[in-house]
């Protein structure tokens, strides 16, 4: 199978973190054109720092970083420092990168490639709030036709919320946005709560990664365990969910995960359900189905590919 062209667009975050360090590992299968940060978990500012302590964790920098919008569309700011730590990066030693993120705004950079890219030649994954690939795409619609689709770990059905009873935290964080890309031609596979539930990092998946012995693996063992004792997640024993790894292990081994065809609206005007996805599976109801909805993880898997890509990546 060839290398998969990818813009990976995140707000790190511990599970983006995690998320990240698999994306540079897979070198070997994805080429990743850039990372492109947003505001979400913690500031514009903070994010694109982290992405760049991860990049370097990782050595590659070769891959660019675009810093991107400071807000969400319309609604205020709402951060999820208590879930990454103050840093964003859980208690993970910091220091500051020594490549820093490029002078052009994350917007402008997505405009640009995406239109000088071939049609369905780019796969973009998103596990922060849509603000970014929202405001490309309302600025440039054409841009739409060089996504081969749009990953997004996003949203919840059966699992119910993660931020608010009914809203997932990156669709409520900005739900204009959201609903505005789901909206849009592009084809969407949604990893929301329904299946990030079911990939759990408990600690004896945790203490496998560590054995590796890589940087990578050892800074994603203690990202993993960071996220396992927090409140939320308890009981430790049963781990804590894996989020934003989901979309990366997806464009790395597709069958690792089931999905159902869907279309999804976001609710954005009400202050009970705002950044709720209503997720329609009934085709006549409504006929553009242009979502594929995780239901169903290879949990085990998943971890087996974490642990495989992280030792093939490199040294200690
Ligand atoms: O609901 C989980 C999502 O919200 C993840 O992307 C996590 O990083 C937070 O942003
Ligand atoms: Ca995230």
């Amino acid at each position: 199978m060839g290398r998969t062209t990818v813009i990976f667009d995140c707000d790190p975050g511990v599970d983006d973190g995690v998320a990240l360090l698999l994306a540079f590992a897979a070198r070997d299968t994805l080429d990743l054109l850039a990372i492109t940060t947003v505001a979400g978990n913690v500031s514009t500012k903070l994010t694109a720092r982290n992405a760049g302590i991860l990049r370097e964790i990782a050595s590659r920098e070769d891959v660019p970083i675009y810093a991107g919008c400071e807000r969400p569309l319309k609604r205020s700011p709402i951060e999820a420092g208590h879930f990454h730590g103050e840093s964003g990066l859980g208690n993970l030693p910091l220091f500051e990168p020594q490549r820093p993120a490029e002078t052009e705004h994350a917007v402008d950079w997505l405009i640009r490639t995406l239109l000088a890219a071939p049609a369905g030649s780019i796969s973009l994954v998103v596990t922060g709030p849509l603000t970014n690939i929202a405001t490309a795409l309302l600025r440039e619609p054409s841009i739409a036709k060089a996504m081969r689709e749009i990953a997004i770990m996003g949203g919840a059905r059966s699992e119910g919320g993660n931020i608010t009873a009914s809203a997932e935290y990156n669709i409520y964080a900005d739900p204009h946005a959201a609903q505005i890309v789901f909206a849009s031609d592009v084809e969407i596979v949604a990893f929301g709560l329904d299946v990030t539930h079911q990939v759990r990092a408990t600690p004896e998946r945790i203490d496998t990664i560590g054995k590796v012995g890589t940087r990578s693996a050892m800074a994603t063992a203690n990202l993993l365990t960071f996220a396992t004792y927090l409140p939320a997640n308890s009981p430790a024993a049963q781990g804590s969910p894996l989020h934003d790894p989901c979309p990366i292990a997806w464009l790395i081994e597709p069958a690792l995960f089931e999905f159902r065809r869907c279309h999804v609206e976001v609710e954005t005007e009400s202050t009970l359900t705002a950044g709720h996805t209503a997720v329609e599976f009934r085709a006549d109801v409504a006929p553009r189905q242009n979502v594929r909805w995780g239901v169903r993880a290879d949990a085990a898997g998943i971890f087996d590919l974490i642990r495989g890509k992280l030792t093939q990546s490199g040294k200690a």
